[in-house]
C-alpha cells in the first residue's frame, strides 16, 4: 500500500504548527478605525445598519480615539456630520467646522501615540450629496473642487491632522492638495490618497453613518467596478503626484486590485473594509448563520494576503483584541 508522496496536510497538523508557517499576520498597528461625529450631538446616535457603530459627539470621539491609542491601532480616519450643509460644501473649509474642530479634539487627547486621518472630500458637507461643486447645468466640476480640496487640506492641517485622506476622485487632486501643503507650510503632513475608489453598492450604509443626502449615483467620478488595470493607472498617477500612501476601496470585491496595485507602486498601499461588508457580516452573525468573529478575523486576513499594508475597518477596536 504506497500512499502520496507529499503530504501538505502535515504542516496543518497542530495550531502551534499552523502558527509558525503561517504566511500572513495582520497586527493592531496596521489598523485604522473610521470614527464618525456629529455636531450638536448630545449623545452617540446609533448607525442602525451598521450594528455597533454611532455618530459620536465632540466628547465620546475623543474617548474612542484614546481607547484605539490604548489598544495600539495603527491609526483613526475622521468624519464629520455637519448640522447644515450648502452647495459649495462650505462647512467643511470653516475652521469652526465640525471635522475640523474635532481633529484639534483628537490630536490634543492622543498626541503621537496614533496616526490622526481626516476624510478630504465635501460630500458630507454638500447639500446635494456630491463629493465636489457643481456646474449650473448638475455636474461635478473638477477644477473648482479642486480650489476648494486644496482650501480643505489647508484648514486640516492647520487643525493638527497628521495625514489628509482625499477620497472625491477628482482628476489631480492629490497634486493640488500637495502644493496647498507645502505652501502653508505644512510639509509634514501626509496624504492617504483614495486611489481606486469604484462606484460601489457597498457603501450604502456610510450613506446614513454621514446623513448623506445624495440622489443618483457617483459614476462619472468614481470608477466602474468592471476596471482593474484602471486601477492601477489611478494609483500610480497618485504616486507621482505626491501620495504617501495609496488606498483601494471597497476591499473585498477587490482584492485582484489590491494585489495589482501593490505589485505597481513603492509606497504603502490601504485597502478600505467598507460599511456594506461590515454590514453584511454583522447582519448574517445577527442572524445566526455565520460564527462572526472568525468571519472578522478572516476577512482582515484575506485583505492583508491580497497586499494590503494597512486596513482601514470599522472592526479595528475589536480586532486588536481578537489578533492579539
Ligand atoms: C466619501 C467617502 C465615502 C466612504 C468613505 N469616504 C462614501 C462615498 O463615496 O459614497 C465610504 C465608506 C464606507 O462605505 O465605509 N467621503
Amino acid at each position: 500500500m504506497t500512499g502520496p508522496l507529499v503530504r501538505p496536510r502535515r504542516l496543518r497538523t497542530t495550531p502551534a504548527l499552523r502558527r509558525m508557517v503561517a504566511e500572513t499576520c495582520v497586527e493592531a498597528r496596521q489598523l485604522v478605525l473610521p470614527l464618525f461625529v456629529r455636531e450638536g450631538a448630545t449623545e452617540p446616535v446609533p448607525v442602525s445598519s451598521m450594528p455597533g457603530v454611532v455618530q459620536h459627539t465632540r466628547s465620546t470621539l475623543v474617548k474612542a480615539a484614546h481607547e484605539a491609542a490604548e489598544l495600539g491601532l495603527g491609526g483613526v480616519m475622521l468624519f464629520g456630520i455637519p448640522e447644515s450643509k450648502d452647495a459649495e460644501g462650505s462647512g467643511g473649509i470653516d475652521p469652526a467646522g465640525i471635522l475640523n474642530l474635532a481633529i484639534t479634539d483628537v490630536v490634543a487627547e492622543v498626541g503621537d501615540a496614533l496616526t490622526v486621518m481626516s476624510d478630504l472630500c465635501l460630500d458630507e458637507f454638500t447639500d446635494h450629496g456630491h463629493c465636489g461643486v457643481l456646474t449650473p447645468d448638475g455636474r461635478v466640476d473638477n477644477d473648482r473642487t479642486l480650489a476648494a480640496y486644496a482650501e480643505m487640506a489647508r484648514a486640516q492641517a492647520a487643525a493638527g491632522v497628521d495625514m489628509v485622506g482625499p477620497s472625491g476622485m477628482m482628476d489631480g487632486q492629490v497634486a493640488v492638495i500637495r502644493a496647498a501643503l507645502d505652501s502653508s507650510e505644512h510639509q509634514d503632513v501626509g496624504i492617504l490618497a483614495y486611489s481606486a475608489k469604484y462606484a460601489s453598492a457597498f457603501f450604502g450604509p456610510f450613506r446614513e453613518a454621514v446623513a448623506s443626502s445624495l440622489v443618483g449615483d457617483r459614476r462619472t467620478y468614481q470608477q466602474d467596478p468592471a476596471n482593474g488595470l484602471e486601477g492601477v493607472r489611478e494609483a500610480l498617477l497618485d504616486v507621482e503626484q505626491g501620495a504617501d500612501v495609496v488606498m483601494v476601496k471597497p476591499a473585498l470585491g477587490y482584492l485582484d486590485v489590491v494585489r495589482r496595485v501593490r505589485d505597481a507602486v513603492p509606497v504603502p498601499v490601504a485597502a478600505y473594509n467598507v460599511s456594506g461588508e461590515y454590514a453584511m457580516v454583522e447582519a448574517a452573525a445577527a442572524n445566526g448563520w455565520i460564527d462572526r468573529e472568525a468571519a472578522i478575523v478572516e476577512t482582515l486576513t484575506s485583505i492583508h494576503r491580497a497586499g494590503a499594508d494597512v486596513i482601514l475597518t470599522y472592526w479595528a477596536a475589536e480586532a486588536a483584541g481578537l489578533l492579539a
